[in-house]
């Protein structure tokens, strides 16, 4: 599997649809798996929901509560949840070799999928225009989707799901040296105020700080048309920066580990949490992971919100509160401070985390995979506090509150 899609709480269940090769260890057969759970930590496996053909492959996308039967999918007393996904067209579909948005909804709550029958919704002719996630917002839709290799966030808006206008595009800007993918746009609380900001996730493959796939964001406005971002410096559009390069490390990163790709977030949680999952692996090995143990997991649901800092806001994260306290190490790292995490080394000095995980258990497997991956601590403070989450071969650091995140494969 790859990517989380169509992530949604409904009637009381959380769901995680995902990008699945039904019949293979490797990408391919692009579909939708689907799984659900009550927790966000115990997840069952469902039958498939959304099946490649042989013209046709299943890429990302995400899933909405369509409460006002907007679609018509429905009724007004049973109206539909529906997901809108990428279709990659392959030889054989007259759209071969391009990509465009489509639809399909179920009436019981995820489980049996019917795909409308005017797809493509949205199609540009476009060969790199995927990864669509909708949201409400008014009393209409909005969708944000990239342009992959243009670098360009595009977002639409619809009154149905099925009729879509173009609004804006935002990028490129910050990392661009790869494609841009899996975006997400929404408003989050600051913390101790009473204002929000909006936030854009941009995910993007190669260019992450870390080296491969990686996740930044942009904080700013969004008026139901045009995202606005609080600050844009340099672009590194035209070429690939150095990993320890100021410029790369200036940018906003969800996560300066090797291991957090993907990130979207579910819709419609409860009580207006904003939880987010990534897909735990870098498209630099990701084939090549040894299949025991995990050759491809999630990370932890994890619940964001923002902090002020004196230079802007920064996005915080905490594994969701549904995980058993217990489950996560604290330390209070010291400037010259290492902890062995088996055999990994969590290490803080000069105001720089790092988490080392050459020459740990199975590593030779890609030449890219032994590595070490580190952050500046905002304020380099003199001391530091980690939460550290270490599962069969993963461990994520959640440090300063869950300003500063690193997570790593390990195959221990
Ligand atoms: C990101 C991605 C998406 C695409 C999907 C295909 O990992 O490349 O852009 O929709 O995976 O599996």
């Amino acid at each position: 599997m790859n990517d989380p899609n169509g992530l949604i709480h409904y009637a009381g269940t959380w769901h995680m649809f995902y990008q699945s090769n039904p019949s293979d260890s490797n990408w391919g057969n692009m579909s939708w798996g689907h799984a659900t759970s009550t927790d966000l930590l115990t997840w069952t496996e469902h039958p498939v929901a959304l099946w490649h053909t042989d013209t046709e492959q299943i890429y990302s996308g995400s899933c909405v509560f369509d409460a006002t039967n907007s679609t018509g999918f429905g009724t007004a007393d049973w109206p539909p949840v529906v997901a809108i996904y990428t279709a990659n067209y392959l030889p054989g579909s007259p759209r071969h070799g391009t990509q465009a948005q489509c639809l399909a909804y179920s009436l019981d709550g995820g489980s049996h999928w019917t795909t409308y029958p005017g797809n493509p919704v949205l199609d540009r002719g476009s060969a790199n225009f995927r990864d669509p996630k909708v949201f409400r917002y008014g009393d209409g839709w909005v969708m944000v989707a990239v342009e992959a290799e243009d670098q360009q966030v595009l977002i639409y808006r619809s009154p149905d799901l099925i009729n879509w206008t173009y609004a804006s595009s935002f990028g490129p800007a910050h990392a661009a040296a790869g494609a841009w993918e899996c975006p997400d746009l929404f408003e989050l609380p600051v913390t101790g105020t009473d204002r929000s900001r909006w936030v854009l996730l941009v995910n993007l493959n190669p260019g992450g700080v870390a080296g491969g796939s990686g996740c930044q964001y942009f904080v700013g406005d969004f008026d139901g048309v045009t995202f606005t971002p609080d600050r844009v410096i340099g672009t590194s559009v035209d070429r690939a920066l150095g990993l320890d390069d100021p410029l790369l490390r200036s940018y906003d990163w969800f996560d300066f580990g090797r291991d957090c790709y993907a990130v979207v977030s579910f819709a419609d949680a409860p009580q207006g949490r904003r939880i987010v999952l990534g897909w735990m692996n870098n498209w630099e090995y990701a084939n090549d992971v040894p299949l025991t143990g995990g050759r491809s997991i999630m990370t932890v649901p994890r619940e964001l919100d923002l902090v002020q800092f004196e230079d802007g806001y920064r996005l915080r994260q905490r594994p969701v509160r549904e995980l058993p306290a217990d489950a996560l190490v604290h330390h209070t790292l010291r400037s010259g401070d290492r902890v062995s995490i088996r055999g990994a080394a969590l290490e803080y000095r000069g105001g720089v985390l790092s988490l080392d995980r050459r020459g740990v258990g199975i590593d030779q497997f890609h030449e890219t995979f032994s590595t070490r991956q580190w952050a500046e601590v905002p304020g380099e403070p003199t001391a530091v506090q980690v939460d550290v989450l270490v599962d069969t071969c993963s461990i994520e650091v959640f440090a300063a509150g869950g300003t500063v995140t690193i997570s790593d494969l390990v195959f221990f």
